[in-house]
């Protein structure tokens, strides 16, 4: 099994012993049962991201970054997380023996946390961190010199502080370039907070093109919960520049980084491909996570549900035209974000019958109605 590193051309160059893989990539891309036609969208696909082991796409950039640290000796991973990060970086870190310390956002889902201790990573947290850009951008930077002193290297997922992480999540493009069904004016949207994702799946496919000239580029769109804009709302405003906000205003656990990271890369890529920015309320997000739960059968966190949305809202603007085939990244998985599901959940309560007759008529009887 070689994960990412089967795109080991493209990746950076790592001695094969030191690359790492716990079996992240390769993820399926699921067409749309019913809620494609729903929209009138005959060829919409989910590329279900919630298939990586640690159950996000981070996976890819962690066995990226912890490879590169591997290859330069270094004693330690130093790095920051929304949940997801720290928790493929945590899992790797195992893998490798490494000990792991994140700085952890103010309020990650009690999901999360857990899942980066389980693997065993030493966790702090900062008030304020996640939320506030100065704060934000204080952490990013203090943590940037704190890993280079300790002869490391900053484990942060945007490509401003990793980029050796970074390319491993090119591989999502590799994957979908190779699929036929999806030739041509392919049009992919991306959950986006620092934008890193976006940035990586814009580069990747223009890397594919450098090898396959005949490859056409798809059309990326970042999409971002309102309450964070920092970049969508910067290319629907017809913005050079992504700009940072004072305090991130959304629930969406990993969409929350106020200040810019790799927001005018993106910004760039996305208008360079012909994309867009979509920005939509928490409020569509939690209703489409719940449909693709009940239609479709993928059990997403709310940020993967994001794209779908965004996938939506274009829709909507008539900024996506509906005989193109469609990709949404559905980039995690629902497991960890307790309050999203359980919230989902409480709709279909369970009930305790007496006996099991009273089970089989009450069968009979919700079955019927
Ligand atoms: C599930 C999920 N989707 C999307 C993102 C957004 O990634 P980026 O900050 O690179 O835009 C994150 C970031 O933590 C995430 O956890």
């Amino acid at each position: 099994m070689n994960g990412i590193w089967t795109y080991a051309d493209f990746l950076p160059r790592i001695p094969e012993e030191k690359r790492l893989t716990i079996g992240e990539g390769h993820t399926p891309l699921l067409r749309s049962r019913r809620i494609g036609a729903a929209l009138g969208l005959d060829n919409l696909f989910f590329k279900l991201e919630t298939a990586n082991p640690t159950g996000s796409y981070k996976d890819r950039f962690a066995a990226s970054a912890v490879s590169h640290l591997q290859t330069i000796g270094a004693p330690c991973a130093i790095g920051t997380s929304s949940g997801n990060t720290g928790s493929a970086l945590a899992a790797c870190c195992a893998a490798a023996g490494i000990p792991c310390v994140l700085v952890i956002v103010e309020g990650a889902p009690a999901g999360k946390v857990c899942q980066m201790q389980v693997y065993g990573a030493q966790l702090l947290t900062v008030k304020g961190f996640g939320k506030d850009p100065e704060i934000t951008k204080n952490t990013f930077e203090t943590l940037r010199i704190l890993a280079r002193e300790m002869n490391s290297s900053p484990m942060i997922s945007a490509y401003c502080h990793c980029p050796e992480g970074m390319q491993g999540v090119e591989t999502i493009s590799f994957e979908l370039a190779s699929v036929k069904a999806l030739a041509d004016c392919l049009n992919v949207f991306v959950p986006s907070g620092g934008g890193g994702l976006a940035l990586a799946i814009a580069l990747g496919f223009e890397k594919w093109r450098g090898k396959h000239p005949g490859f056409s580029m798809p059309r990326i769109h970042c999409v971002q919960p309102a309450g964070n804009d920092t970049i969508a709302g910067a290319i629907r405003s017809q913005s050079l520049r992504s700009r940072p906000i004072e305090r991130s205003q959304t629930r969406i656990s990993g969409l929350q980084v106020p200040s810019v990271l790799d927001g005018d890369k993106v910004l760039q890529a996305c208008r360079n491909s012909g994309g867009t920015g979509q920005l939509v309320s928490d409020e569509d997000v939690y209703f489409w996570q719940r449909e693709l739960a009940v239609k479709e059968g993928i059990f997403a966190e709310p940020a993967g549900a994001v794209s779908l949305a965004g996938a939506v809202a274009a829709l909507e603007a008539n900024e996506l035209s509906r005989d193109e085939p469609v990709v949404c990244v559905i980039s995690g998985i629902g497991f960890k974000d307790s309050p999203s599901y359980e919230a989902m959940a409480g709709k279909f309560p369970m009930r305790t019958m007496d006996s099991v007759e009273a089970c089989r008529i009450e069968i009979k009887r919700s079955l019927s109605d």
